[in-house]
Order: C-alpha cells, then sequence, then structure tokens
C-alpha cells in the first residue's frame, strides 16, 4: 500500500486525498490502485452515502507521473492501473464530491468530469496539456467534456491546452462552486455530508439517470486508451516527456 493516497471514513463520508505534495499530486500506478481500491470499498459499503476526492492545498494533482510515462511508452505503453481507476471511476456507485486547490492537471481536470459537485479555490487552474505531450484526451473527457461545455471550449481546453480559470471553468459547468481557497476542503465537506444525508436510495438511482449510459462512458475510456498507447509511443511524446523530465528551473 502507498501513503501518497489518504483514505478516512467520517461518518457517511470517505474522503480520498491525493498526498504526494512533492510532485504536485502526479498520479502513480500505486496511488491509481489504492485510489481504485477505496472506490469499489465504498461501492460495496451500506455505511459509506457519499466520496470526496481531495488534494493538497495548492495542487489537487498535476495529472499523471510524466516518469511513469516514459517508462510505459518503453514498454509497450501499458498503464494497467489507470485503466483500472478509470473503469472504477465510470462506474463508481456513490455519489463524487471533489475539492480542487490549486491546479488541477490532465487527469486531475479530466476526473472531474465524473465527479456530481465540484468545489475549487478561487485560484484553481484547470488546464489539459495533452497536445503539447503528443498525446490525446483520456478518462472518457473526449466524450464528457464536449457534451457538459459544448464543442468549443471542450476544443480550447483538451486539443489547445489552454486552462480554464476556476470562474471560467464554473461558467462551462465543470465547478459548481468558487470559494476561498483556505475554504475548500470544508465547504465540499458539507457538501458531501449534506449528499449523504438524503435518502440513499433515491440519490443512487437520481444519480444514475442524470449520468446516462455508463457503458458508453467506458467503451469510450476503452479507444481512448487504445489510441492513448499509441501517441506515448511517439516521438512527439517521447521527445516532451525527455524535456519536461531533463528541464532546469
Ligand atoms: N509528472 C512527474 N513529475 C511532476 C509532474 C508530473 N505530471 N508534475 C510536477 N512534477 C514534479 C516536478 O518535476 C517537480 O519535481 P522536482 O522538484 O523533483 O523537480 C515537482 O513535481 C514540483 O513541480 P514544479 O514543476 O517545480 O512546480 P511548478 O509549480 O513550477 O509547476 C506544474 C507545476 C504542474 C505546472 C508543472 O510541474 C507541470 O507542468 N507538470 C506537468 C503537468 C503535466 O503535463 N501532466 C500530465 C498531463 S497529461
Amino acid at each position: 500500500m502507498t501513503d501518497q493516497v489518504v483514505v478516512t471514513d467520517d461518518a457517511a463520508v470517505r474522503v480520498i486525498r491525493m498526498n504526494r505534495p512533492e510532485k504536485k499530486n502526479a498520479l502513480t500506478q500505486p496511488m491509481y490502485v489504492a485510489m481504485t481500491a477505496a472506490l469499489r470499498e465504498a461501492a460495496a459499503s451500506e455505511a459509506i452515502r457519499c466520496v470526496m476526492i481531495a488534494g493538497g492545498p495548492n495542487a489537487f494533482s498535476a495529472g499523471a507521473d510524466i516518469a511513469e510515462f516514459l517508462e510505459s511508452a518503453q514498454s509497450g505503453g501499458l498503464r494497467p492501473k489507470t485503466v483500472e481507476f478509470l473503469h472504477a471511476l465510470a462506474r463508481n456507485q456513490k455519489p463524487l464530491v471533489a475539492a480542487v486547490g490549486g491546479l488541477a492537471v490532465g487527469i486531475g481536470t479530466t476526473m472531474l468530469l465524473h465527479c456530481d459537485y465540484v468545489v475549487a479555490s478561487a485560484d484553481a487552474t484547470f488546464a489539459t496539456p495533452f497536445s503539447r505531450l503528443g498525446l490525446i484526451p483520456e478518462a472518457g473527457s473526449s466524450l464528457l467534456a464536449p457534451m457538459r461545455m459544448g464543442h468549443a471550449r471542450a476544443f480550447s481546453l483538451l486539443v489547445m491546452g489552454r486552462p480554464l480559470s476556476a470562474q471560467a471553468a464554473k461558467e462551462a459547468g465543470l465547478v459548481n462552486e468558487v470559494v476561498d481557497p483556505a475554504a475548500v476542503v470544508d465547504i465540499a465537506r458539507k457538501a458531501a455530508q449534506d449528499i449523504a444525508a438524503l435518502p440513499p436510495g433515491a440519490i443512487a438511482v437520481s444519480r444514475r439517470l442524470l449520468r446516462g449510459e455508463l457503458d458508453d462512458v467506458v467503451k469510450r475510456i476503452d479507444t481512448e486508451t487504445m489510441l492513448f498507447r499509441e501517441r506515448l509511443q511517439s516521438d512527439e511524446a517521447r521527445a516532451a516527456f525527455t524535456a519536461f523530465l531533463g528541464r532546469r528551473k
């Protein structure tokens, strides 16, 4: 088990906190394993009625770990634990709240498309620099983002890699509330507690109706995964990873 993901249960709310501050919560395979297990356990537990995902005050997550991208590019592009996490996220049964402080990059942004209520700090930034890395959108975002924010905004974010401020993310429908940075976790926790206090049967059915056909989302995740794997091994991607890992600050 990794200590880079901390899971705590606070009455009916499970909190999954990414905890790798020295790397801005860049996500590694062991972190995906821990997050997948935490989601699956929550789904199986009657006591847990809502799950909250959080990061640190300055970084929700800097996205997938680029050193791991380079390693997996060299070994055929497989990232099995990422794919398991994405499936668990897409098929997750419990309402999901996110507390986003600071940076949300790559999968740090796209995982929010699977959340039901997102609280962001006023200084949060949402960015998906896939193209610059020679990559393509993942986590079902090529399907979910255009549905959520329209093609124009999804293209600017996912393909051009132009970041969204917290306010723009709210206007785009990715974020529910923009709050003072010091209050993000408390306000997200309150939203999670409010959801947990509602009748769980009604919440579960309503959520299923609102989320639509999950098989389509999972199918898109699988298509993206296949194409992402090819892109990981491209010269464009390898050059971008090597440049990031070799940069001087
Ligand atoms: N993968 C691996 N390491 C990462 C990382 C990532 N996605 N994001 C940040 N880190 C590491 C940095 O290399 C640095 O490590 P070091 O201290 O050992 O040199 C540490 O985390 C802190 O990051 P730093 O770049 O110094 O912080 P910053 O505030 O100046 O910039 C970011 C933060 C997120 C803007 C910048 O780190 C970045 O662009 N990261 C890559 C994001 C990305 O492209 N993710 C993949 C999307 S698909």
